[in-house]
């Protein structure tokens, strides 16, 4: 059985045998002994036959795998278990690989793959309905994945050139303003210039050079002092805990390609700052990079970006850079748009597919008629010390 060939038909079985996979799978492969009749056979007195099966001795469950090691009876001739490969297959699916020697057998069970998929804005629609500030993530083989980013504040996507990042700001950011743009302050930073002109009329600003962004950080965190005097005013922790009229809007800083602004260490260390207190205060992060080195990605930054977007990497090495684990890297080239999503655990995710016409039709609705045609250049910034607008998008 080929591992990349893996994606067979366990499908709604995964979750169960996840969940209690120990016991599940134990009795269930000792089924699949008596019925396959892998066993010793011994005849004992009066003529008596006693069958000895083979005993599973692990069960362990990974992101994408079941897998159950069994040990065979001294004296089954391990043929036995080979010739009846079959059996395995027709309880797990094809989606298995039997490896095994003389006396132990390692049966892998993988999950269902899931396919790459178009974006679509209905289905998206409802799968995130009731976040207040809500990521859509993608499909997973227990089905979409979302989360709210006011509980989980801020976001790091990372991944080799090419591995499907920046579909993934744009997915991400198009869902954020299709469904929460009656609460959002968008900021875009783009310094690859390739992506975020898109969001042009849309977001509050889209920015492609680090002094433009450096303004858009200083006036975030003039914000968050704002924020933060009215919630001591209030004697309240978090924005949300404000009455629905005097709330703010959320604030969403998107920038791709931060290795870009390695040098920019003032800059930095405002980013930073937004992700040390940025939460309470209703202020977002989402910043992607191929990998979060440490001379990119200061410590304390890095630790703030709790969710990790983990696309292909190209070795185990820098997957644990971003995730802590070298799952990153067993992503094939070929698999645009997976991802190892790490909120809860990992999770093996595949990101919708949206190209920048259908983004651009998605977004229309949402322009903004005397922003449409043109960014604000810089120099019409309002100054450092002026108060930030709150207001729609
Ligand atoms: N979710 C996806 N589904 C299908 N194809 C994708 C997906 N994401 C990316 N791709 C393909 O991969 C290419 C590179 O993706 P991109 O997001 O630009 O990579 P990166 O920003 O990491 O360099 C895209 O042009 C597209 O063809
Ligand atoms: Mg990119």
């Amino acid at each position: 059985m080929k591992l990349a060939a893996a994606c067979g038909c366990l499908g709604g079985a995964w979750t169960v045998y996840r969940s209690s996979a120990d016991s599940v799978m134990r009795s269930k492969m000792r089924k699949l002994f008596m019925t396959g009749e892998i066993c010793l056979k011994r005849r004992v007195r009066q003529g008596k036959e006693v069958r000895v099966y083979p005993q599973v001795s692990r069960v362990s469950v990974y992101h994408d795998c079941v897998q159950v090691v069994f040990i065979l009876p001294n004296g089954l001739d391990p043929q036995e278990v080979r010739k009846r490969e079959w059996i395995f297959e027709q309880t797990f699916g094809d989606n298995i690989e039997l490896s095994g020697s003389s006396k132990t057998f390692t049966l892998n069970i993988y999950s269902q793959d899931v396919q790459r998929f178009d974006y679509d804005p209905d289905a998206i629609e409802k799968a995130v309905e009731g976040l207040r500030l809500p990521i859509y993530v993608g499909q997973s083989r227990t089905g979409n994945e979302v989360y709210d980013m006011t509980e989980h504040p801020h976001l790091l996507v990372a991944g080799e050139t090419g591995s499907g990042k920046s579909v993934a700001l744009r997915s991400i950011i198009t869902t954020l303003i299709r469904t929460a743009s009656d609460r959002l302050e968008l900021y875009c930073a783009d310094l690859k210039r390739s992506e975020f002109h898109l969001f042009k009329g849309v977001a509050r600003q889209v920015v492609v050079e680090a002094p433009q962004l450096h303004q858009i950080v200083l006036k975030i965190r003039k914000e968050m002092r704002r924020r933060g005097d009215l919630l001591d005013r209030a004697g309240l922790a978090n924005i949300d805990d404000l009455p629905a009229g005097e709330r703010p809007s959320y604030i969403v800083l998107a920038v791709d390609e931060v290795a870009l602004l390695k040098k920019e260490r003032e800059l930095m260390e405002g980013i930073e700052e937004i992700s040390a207190i940025g939460r309470a205060l209703g202020v977002y992060l989402i910043l992607s990079m191929q990998r979060p080195d440490s001379d990119v990605l200061d410590g304390k930054l890095k630790n703030n970006l709790t969710v990790r977007m983990a696309f292909r990497h190209s070795d185990e090495i820098n997957s644990r850079i971003t995730l802590g684990s070298g799952e990153a890297a067993d992503i094939q080239q070929s698999q645009k748009g997976r991802m190892i999503l790490k909120l809860d655990g990992l999770k093996s995710v595949q990101g919708p597919y949206l190209d920048i016409p259908k983004a651009k039709t998605l977004l229309e609705p949402y322009k903004s008629a005397e922003e449409a045609t043109a960014a604000p250049p810089i120099d019409s910034e309002p100054e450092e010390d002026d108060a930030i607008e709150i207001g729609v998008l």
